[in-house]
C-alpha cells in the first residue's frame, strides 16, 4: 500500500505542478484530495489494517495530504500572481507612445461666413429673426407683392411641396413674418438656408444660404440703406471695397436695386498684374445681391401704416460671399464634406 500511496502521491504532484489554470488546478485538487478523490479511498482501506501498520499508514498518508495541500495552495499562489501579472502587462500604459491628437472639428467656411455677417449686423444694432425653411404660398408670393400672375414667381423656381407648401427660395419671407410679429421700428437680420429648383453646377446649387437685412421705421431713407451696405462691405472685405447700386426689380421693393462690391480680387482695377480681372470681367464690380425700399403694399400686408413708416430692405447669398472671401471658384465644394477642402480654413 505505502508503494501505491507513493505513487499517486507523485502522480498528483505532477498533475498539480502542471495544472496550467485555475480550472486544471482544481479538476486536481477534485481528483486527489477530494471527498470521493484517489487520497479518500486509502484512508477508508485504513480500518482493514492491524493497529500498527494503521498508525504508520495513516502518518503517511496525512504527511502526504498536507504535502499536497501545500503544493496545491502554492500553486494556486502563483498561478494567480502569474494572471495578475498578465493583467498588469496588458493595462500597462506605454507612455513612450505617440499621443493621439484629439480630432478637433472646424467651422465650416459657410457658417464662418454667415456668422461674420451676422456679427456686423448685431454690431449696427440689428438683431436676427428666423422663420421656416418649409413656407406657405401666402407668405412667399402674394405677401411680398407677387401679384397672382406675375413672372416673377417662376424665376424663383421652387420646390412645391403642396399647392400651398413649399420650401422657401429666399429669406424674403421671413420679412413678413417678423413684422407681422412686432411693431416698427424694426431691425432684423435673418440668415437662413433657401432652395430653388437650379441645376447644379459651379456657381449654382438647389440648397444655399441667403441673409436678408430689413429695417422699418419713421423717415427711413435710400441713402440709410446705401450706407449700410457700405459700411457692412468695408466691415466684411476691407476699407476698400465699397458699394454700388443700379435699378433692378423686385415685387417686394420700390425702388428696386441691385448691390455690387468693388471686386475683391483686382479692388476696382479692372486688372490685376496687367492681366485682366477675370473675377470680375474687368468691370471692377461684383453683383452680389438685391436691395430696395420695403414696398407700401407689403408693409399695408402686414398692417403697418405705409404713410407714416419707410423701410429697406436687401437679401444676398452667402455663398457668393464666402467664395469671394476665400478665394473659392466652385459653390459644391461647401457641400461635399470632402476634408481636404474643410481642412484649409
Ligand atoms: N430675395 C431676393 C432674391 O433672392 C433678394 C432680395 C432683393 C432681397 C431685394 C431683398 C430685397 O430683401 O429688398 O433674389
Amino acid at each position: 500500500m505505502r508503494d501505491e500511496v507513493e505513487a499517486m502521491a507523485k502522480e498528483a504532484e505532477t498533475a498539480i505542478g502542471a495544472a496550467a489554470d485555475m480550472g486544471a488546478l482544481e479538476a486536481a485538487r477534485v481528483e486527489y484530495l477530494g471527498r470521493k478523490g484517489r487520497l479518500r479511498a486509502f484512508y477508508d482501506q485504513l480500518k482493514q489494517l492491524d493497529a500498527d501498520s494503521r498508525r504508520e499508514m495513516g502518518q503517511l498518508l496525512n504527511a502526504v495530504r498536507e504535502r499536497l495541500e501545500t503544493l496545491l495552495a502554492d500553486r494556486q499562489a502563483a498561478l494567480e500572481a502569474e494572471a495578475e501579472q498578465k493583467r498588469l502587462a496588458s493595462e500597462r500604459i506605454d507612455v513612450t507612445l505617440p499621443g493621439r491628437a484629439p480630432r478637433i472639428g472646424k467651422e465650416h467656411p459657410l457658417l464662418a461666413t454667415l456668422e461674420a455677417a451676422v456679427e456686423i449686423f448685431l454690431g449696427l444694432g440689428f438683431r436676427v429673426a428666423e422663420g421656416p425653411e418649409i413656407e406657405t404660398y401666402y407668405y412667399s408670393f402674394p405677401a411680398l407683392n407677387y401679384p397672382e400672375w406675375h413672372p416673377a414667381m417662376d424665376e424663383q423656381m421652387t420646390f412645391y411641396i403642396t399647392d400651398d407648401l413649399l420650401l422657401r427660395s429666399q429669406t424674403s419671407t421671413v420679412q413678413i413674418r417678423t413684422m407681422e410679429a412686432q411693431q416698427p421700428p424694426v431691425r432684423v437680420v435673418v440668415p437662413g438656408r433657401c432652395f430653388r429648383r437650379d441645376t447644379v453646377d459651379a456657381t449654382h446649387s438647389h440648397t444655399f444660404y441667403q441673409i436678408e437685412g430689413l429695417l422699418v421705421d419713421e423717415g427711413v431713407t435710400f441713402a440709410d440703406l446705401k450706407g449700410t451696405l457700405e459700411i457692412f462691405a468695408r466691415e466684411m472685405f476691407g476699407e476698400d471695397i465699397h458699394t454700388r447700386i443700379r435699378p433692378d426689380f423686385f415685387p417686394f421693393t420700390e425702388p428696386s436695386a441691385e448691390f455690387s462690391l468693388t471686386c475683391v480680387k483686382c479692388r476696382g482695377a479692372g486688372e490685376v498684374g496687367g492681366q485682366p480681372c477675370r473675377l470680375c470681367k474687368t468691370t471692377g464690380w461684383l453683383e452680389v445681391g438685391g436691395c430696395g425700399m420695403v414696398d407700401p403694399n407689403v408693409l399695408e400686408n402686414v398692417g403697418y401704416d405705409s404713410e407714416r413708416y419707410t423701410g429697406w430692405a436687401f437679401g444676398c447669398g452667402i455663398e457668393r460671399l464666402a467664395m469671394l472671401r476665400y478665394g473659392i471658384d466652385d459653390i459644391r465644394l461647401f457641400y461635399m464634406s470632402d476634408m481636404r477642402f474643410l481642412e484649409q480654413f
